[in-house]
């Protein structure tokens, strides 16, 4: 079940989810469109951080996302993609108009059903679906125990990305890659990506300030960060191929 209040809390950000989110492996986008396509679309695109990715592998690109600010940036970050409000239970595109579908760090928003009724729609047949997710990497345990302040339910080494891996309907399973990555970031720009988080965002003001202390007590209490104005924080990118049947 969505939580439509986590689920609409993007939209009030946009240049500072843009800013301080961290972007994909470029190797994650040529797992997902090998070979170059015609169209493909990227669904629930926020500000383009994975769009940009498909610009060199599709003739066109477009971009469907509900929220009117992190439109706005994709817009002016990527001019050549056809940018168009709308959600992936109602994607505002042709039947069979669409080579590849790809969606990051974004499916666990979808109403699961209708949203996988609407990309086999739009897809042509025998059609590409990417799912994607970054997470924490779990041999890293000061960025661990930051993702269990932020997201105490959630257990950061599989999140959401697990749910992806079971059956969809419509779809046949291809294949699912982890790819890890490095991100050297500072420690002011790695504490506010943390305030562009679903659950920091539609937190009162009190545990705002509970959240952001207890994750710079991390960060001054592990031998890696402690006292560095910069360090290198380690990803795993999940990517799951699906083709339409
Ligand atoms: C965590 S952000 C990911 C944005 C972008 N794909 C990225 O990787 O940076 C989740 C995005 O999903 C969008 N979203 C939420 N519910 C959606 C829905 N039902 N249909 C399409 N997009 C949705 C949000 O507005 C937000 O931009």
């Amino acid at each position: 079940m969505v939580d439509e209040v986590l689920a609409r809390s993007f939209e009030s950000i946009g240049e500072d989810y843009d800013r301080y989110r961290p972007g994909f492996p470029p190797v994650a986008a040529e797992i997902i469109v090998p070979k170059a396509v015609d169209t493909a679309l990227d669904l629930g695109a926020g500000t383009g951080k994975f769009t940009q990715l498909l610009l060199e592998r599709a003739d066109q690109v477009v971009a469907v996302e509900p929220s009117a600010p992190m439109l706005a940036v994709l817009l002016s970050n990527l001019p050549s993609v056809v940018a168009v409000s709308g959600t992936a239970e109602s994607v505002p595109m042709a039947d069979a108009s669409v080579d590849v579908v790809t969606v990051a760090q974004a499916f666990h928003w979808f109403d699961r059903e209708p949203a996988c009724t609407e990309i086999a729609r739009v897809l042509v047949p025998a059609g590409t679906l990417g799912l994607l997710w970054n997470r924490a990497d779990p041999g890293c345990s000061w960025d661990m125990a930051c993702h269990r302040i932020a997201h105490p339910a959630v257990d950061a080494t599989d999140a959401t990305a697990e749910t992806a891996a079971e059956e969809l309907p419509g779809f046949e399973f291809v294949r699912h890659e982890e790819v890890a990555w490095t991100e050297r970031i500072s420690r002011e720009h790695y504490l506010r990506r943390w305030f562009t988080v679903s659950s920091f965002l539609v937190a009162e003001e009190a545990e705002q300030l509970r959240m952001r202390a207890a994750i710079e007590g991390v960060l001054d209490a592990a031998p890696e960060t402690r006292g560095q104005p910069a360090f290198d924080v380690p990803h795993v990118t999940d990517v799951f191929v699906y083709r339409r049947t």
